[in-house]
């Protein structure tokens, strides 16, 4: 069998058509990263209407069928638009009744059919395509369906000798709903209703569960986490399900499109640096980003950015709680996001109360996102948990230095600052509590107040850290080998 090896990524989100958070870094990148190592990747995506018209009017139509999908045989217009970047074909599938709301997620009840209709669209224009892939490598719950569709309705077509992978991204979010809507939207047969595949509980039928379940190999974006989700704490209900299915789970850390994310090349910085710049490059992105966001302009004062979906995932009540704490005189707060109305207003609080010492920017803005891992000197993840996390990853490679909690990704991608040693890349704590955020915080104020060579040298090294794909995409190449070949 030949080495070139075809993949076919199914998600809901990929960067730059649409994002909103780290999976749509993913879709864009590991697509990248693969087809530098000799695989043929197309990615599956819906034809959301709230995709820049900019990429609307680069695609093509590829052709049209009708599918049936519901348990009364209701059928449905599938629609493909095609678009080529860098080497990556990206199939849109267009059906205006599911994909011609604002946002890509909108609510259960209206998601579970869309996506239901969505994954099993992706096997029929497989087959209608004609481009059978070794592989289906599928991404979180919205196309966990992918799977199941593949072993039952499409087991007997040519797309049924694919082997398949699921990549959980985030395990809080799973498709769940009453077992009669997801009889009726799915369609599929009442024996796969029971406990091993799609039951939930005496009512609820769960999507994500299901596809695990069916899935030839499950993934999960680092190996803490891959262990963290056996566990009830952060198994969001489906521990035991996980460990049941250990054996085909594994571990696999994210990286980042180095290319994308080059402080280098970066166009939307107002100063570009490298390693051999860095130090006083970054100085003029930070005064750039205090004027630009109305603080006071003092190259040295200490910046500390957070750029994040508001939710309780990331840790926000931990750094609601210390926000007044963290602040002095020379320390000033950056943060960018939306999410939670209740962190939304408490941050809009903060900065009311600390004028020209605080910024809460409460948009979804990519370019000002580049500018903060640029333009801060550390970057806040205090995470409750984190499959992977992208962002410490980013601010590494714009040499901007971590504090985070140790869980899941982040565990495994920022080792800690070890004053004896003067290794490490950043500042960290484990146990899920204020004092020991702000230990965390004034550790890092310590080094950079006293020791600015010490600290400038762990910006050096968090620069020339590998944070790109290329390891892991290789992983996952020998998993997708060893499914082509078994
Ligand atoms: P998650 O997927 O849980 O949201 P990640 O750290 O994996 O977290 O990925 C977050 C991604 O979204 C990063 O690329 C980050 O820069 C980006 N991001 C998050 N919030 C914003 C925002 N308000 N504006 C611009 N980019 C954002
Ligand atoms: C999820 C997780 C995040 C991860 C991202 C990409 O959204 O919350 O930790 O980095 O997916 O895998």
């Amino acid at each position: 069998m030949s080495d070139f090896t075809k993949v076919a990524f199914i998600g809901s989100e990929c960067y730059p058509f649409i994002k909103t958070g780290g999976l749509g870094d993913v879709m864009y990148a590991l697509p990248r990263a693969l087809i530098r190592q000799d695989c043929e990747v197309r990615v599956f995506m819906p034809y959301y209407k709230c995709i820049p018209e900019k990429y609307k009017k680069d695609m093509v139509y590829r052709g049209s069928f009708m599918m049936d999908l519901c348990l009364d045989g209701r059928t449905f217009y599938v629609g493909i638009m095609e678009t080529v970047v860098d080497g990556v074909i990206y199939d849109f599938i267009d059906n205006r009744e599911f994909f011609d709301w604002g946002n890509p997620y909108t609510g259960l009840w209206e998601d579970i059919p869309k996506y239901c209709y969505f994954s099993k669209a992706a096997l029929a224009v497989l087959n209608y395509m004609e481009w059978i892939p070794d592989v289906i490598h599928c991404h979180d719950w919205q196309a966990g369906l992918v799977p199941v569709y593949l072993r039952t309705r499409f087991a007997d077509t040519p797309v049924g000798r694919a082997r398949t992978v699921l990549t959980i991204h985030n395990l809080r979010f799973q498709g769940i709903c009453g077992i009669p809507h997801m009889k009726y939207w799915t369609g599929l047969p009442d024996y796969l209703f029971d406990y091993p595949v799609f039951k939930q509980n005496d009512d609820d039928a769960n999507m994500f569960k299901a596809g695990l379940a069916y899935a030839d190999r499950i993934t999960t974006v680092s190996a803490t986490y891959a262990q963290e989700i056996q566990t009830t704490f952060f198994g969001e209900g489906l521990n035991d399900h996980l460990s049941y299915h250990s054996t085909k789970l594994k571990g696999i850390v994210n990286g980042i499109d180095v290319e994308q994310w080059d402080p280098a090349r970066d166009s939307l910085l107002p100063e570009r640096y490298d390693a051999s710049s860095a130090i006083a490059q970054k100085k003029a992105d930070k005064r750039a980003l205090q004027e630009k966001l109305g603080l006071e302009v003092d190259e040295n004062k200490y910046v500390i950015g957070l750029i994040s979906r508001l939710t309780d995932q990331k840790g926000l009540d931990l750094v609601n709680a210390i926000f007044q704490d963290m602040l002095d005189d020379n320390t000033q707060v950056v943060i960018l996001g939306t999410g939670d109305p209740r962190y939304e207003g408490s941050f809009r609080y903060y900065e009311s109360v600390n004028k020209g010492k605080v910024c809460a920017y409460i948009q979804y803005n990519e370019a000002l996102a580049h500018q903060i891992y640029a333009g801060s000197d550390a970057l806040l993840v205090p995470s409750l948990f984190e499959p992977c996390g992208l962002t410490q990853l980013i601010a590494m490679r714009y040499g901007t230095v971590p504090i985070v909690r140790e869980t899941g990704g982040l565990k495994d991608t920022v080792k800690a600052y070890n004053p004896e040693t003067n290794e490490g890349n950043g500042f960290t704590f484990v146990d899920y509590m204020t004092s020991e955020l702000l230990g965390a915080i004034d550790r890092s104020k310590d080094l950079y107040f006293n020791d600015r060579g010490r600290w400038d040298e762990m910006v050096l090294r968090d620069m020339a850290k590998d944070v790109s794909w290329e390891n892991s995409a290789k992983q996952y190449l020998d998993l997708y080998h060893e499914l082509k070949n078994a």
